[in-house]
C-alpha cells in the first residue's frame, strides 16, 4: 500500500513522511505544488529523498490555480461573512483533486494532509478527495498522533534523525500561516486574543496604508466574459495578473483584513489576511458587471453569492450545487466585457472609470437634460400608482403606519 501526502517540505510534514513510513508501513509519494506560496518547491525534492521518498511530484499549479479556480470564483464576486475572500479556501480543491490524480497515476490507495483536526482544510482536502475517489483512504496525522506540541514533535525528529533545519533558515512565525497566489493568512499565535491588535510586522505583503505612496497609481483591467485579461492594455496570463495586481496592491496598502470568522467545524477563528490583488479584482469586477449585467440578473448573482461563497469555504468545490450556481454565474458573464479605470492610493481601490461596447448604461435615457422622448415622464406617475395598489388598500382597511 501507497499513500500520497501533499507535501510542503516543512518541518512538519516531514515528520508526517517519517511518521506514515512507521505507523503503516507504506510507501509515501509526496506532491509538492508550486500555487504561488512565494518559497521555493524545487528545495522538496532533495528532502524528500533524504526520507527515502522514491516517487516524487512537484508541479507548478498556477495558471490551472487562478484560471481554473480563482477566476471562476471571482466571477461571483464571492465573499464569506461579508469580509474573507476565499483565499486559503478556493486553493484546497486543487490540491485534492492533483492528490487524487497522483493516487491513480501512482496505484496509491490512500492520501494524506498536514491539516489540523479543529480546521476548515481537513474538510476540504478530504471531501474534495472523496468526491473525486469515493473509495480513497484519508490519513489525517493531526487527528491520530500525539505529536501534538512541539517538544513531542522536536523529540520524534531526534529520534528518528529527521534533520530539524528542515524548518527553513528564514526566523520562525509565531503564526500559522498559509499562502497561495490570492493571499497569505495568519492565524494563531497573540491573534488568538481578538481584541489583539497584530504588530506591523506581521504582515508580509503590504505596507501599511500609512507608509503607502502619496501619489496614486491608476491602472486599467480589461475583461473578457468576466475575468480580467489586460493590464493597461497588456494582456497577460491568469497567473501574470493576480501576481502583478498583487504587487501593484501591496505597494499600495491594499488587501489587508482582520476578522472572526465562523469555522465550518463549529468554532470561531481570529485571523488576518492580506488579499491585495483579489481585492483589487473584487472592486474592478464589480465596476464592469454594473454597467454590463441587468439589473435582476445582478441581483439575483447578488444573493446567490454568500451560498456560493459558503459552498467554497465549507470545502463543497466538487459539488453538484456549486456547479449548478457556476453554471449560473457563468452564464451572466457573457457581455461582462470592457475597461474598468482604478485609482489605488493608501489601502483604498478607487473606481474611477468603466466603459465597454456592451454597456447597457444609456446616457440618451439617464440625462438630466432633455431626453427628446427616451423616456416619457408621464409614465412614471402610472407606475408608481400600481406598485402603490396594495399599499393603499391596506391603508384604508386601517392599516396605516401613521399612528
Ligand atoms: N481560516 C482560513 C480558512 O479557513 C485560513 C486557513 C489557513 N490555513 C492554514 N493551514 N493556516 O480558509
Ligand atoms: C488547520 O487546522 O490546519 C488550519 C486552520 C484551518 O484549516 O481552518
Amino acid at each position: 500500500n501507497k499513500v500520497v501526502l501533499a507535501y510542503s517540505g516543512g518541518l512538519d510534514t516531514s515528520v508526517i513522511v517519517r511518521w506514515l513510513q512507521d505507523t503503516y508501513q507504506c510507501e509515501v509519494v509526496t506532491f509538492t505544488a508550486d500555487i504561488g506560496q512565494g518559497e521555493e518547491v524545487e528545495p522538496a525534492r532533495a528532502k524528500a529523498k533524504a526520507l527515502g521518498v522514491q516517487e516524487i511530484y512537484i508541479d507548478d499549479l498556477r495558471e490551472e490555480y487562478v484560471r481554473d479556480f480563482v477566476y471562476p470564483m471571482f466571477r461571483a464576486n464571492a465573499i464569506y461573512e461579508g469580509e474573507y475572500l476565499l483565499g486559503t479556501s478556493i486553493a484546497r480543491p486543487l490540491i485534492a483533486k492533483r492528490l487524487i490524480e497522483i493516487a491513480n497515476e501512482t496505484g496509491a490507495d490512500a492520501i494524506s494532509h498536514g491539516a489540523t483536526g479543529k480546521g476548515n482544510d481537513q474538510v476540504r482536502f478530504e471531501l474534495g478527495a472523496y468526491s473525486l475517489k469515493p473509495g480513497i483512504k484519508v490519513i489525517a496525522p493531526w487527528r491520530e498522533w500525539d505529536l501534538t506540541s512541539r517538544e513531542t514533535l522536536m523529540a520524534y525528529c531526534a529520534e528518528r534523525n529527521i534533520p530539524v533545519d528542515f524548518a527553513g533558515k528564514k526566523k520562525k512565525s509565531p503564526y500559522s500561516m498559509d499562502a497561495n497566489l490570492l493571499h497569505i493568512s495568519y492565524e494563531g499565535g497573540n491573534l488568538e486574543d481578538p481584541f489583539w491588535e497584530a504588530e506591523e510586522d506581521m504582515w508580509r505583503w503590504s505596507v501599511s496604508p500609512e507608509a503607502a505612496p502619496d501619489t496614486p497609481t491608476y491602472i486599467e483591467i480589461g475583461y473578457q466574459n468576466g475575468d480580467p485579461v489586460t493590464l493597461n492594455g497588456e494582456a497577460l496570463s491568469p497567473a501574470t495578473m493576480l501576481t502583478t495586481l498583487n504587487k501593484l496592491g501591496g505597494d499600495n496598502g491594499i488587501g489587508r483584513l482582520d476578522l472572526v470568522e465562523n469555522r465550518y467545524v463549529g468554532m470561531k477563528s481570529r485571523g488576518c489576511y492580506e488579499t491585495p490583488g483579489g481585492t483589487i479584482m473584487l472592486r474592478a469586477h464589480r465596476a464592469i458587471e454594473s454597467i454590463t449585467l441587468d439589473r435582476e440578473a445582478a441581483h439575483l448573482k447578488d444573493e446567490l453569492m454568500p451560498r456560493y461563497a459558503k459552498l467554497i469555504y465549507n470545502g463543497y468545490w466538487f459539488s453538484p450545487e456549486r456547479r449548478m450556481l457556476q453554471a449560473a454565474i457563468d452564464e451572466s458573464q457573457g457581455f461582462v466585457n470592457g475597461v474598468v479605470r482604478l485609482k489605488l492610493y493608501k489601502g483604498n481601490v478607487v473606481v474611477v472609470g468603466r466603459k465597454s461596447d456592451n454597456s447597457l448604461f444609456d446616457e440618451a435615457i439617464a440625462t438630466f437634460e432633455d431626453d427628446a422622448g427616451a423616456y416619457d415622464q408621464k409614465d412614471a406617475e402610472g407606475f408608481i400608482k400600481l406598485n402603490a395598489l396594495r399599499l393603499r388598500i391596506a391603508a384604508n382597511k386601517g392599516r396605516s403606519q401613521l399612528s
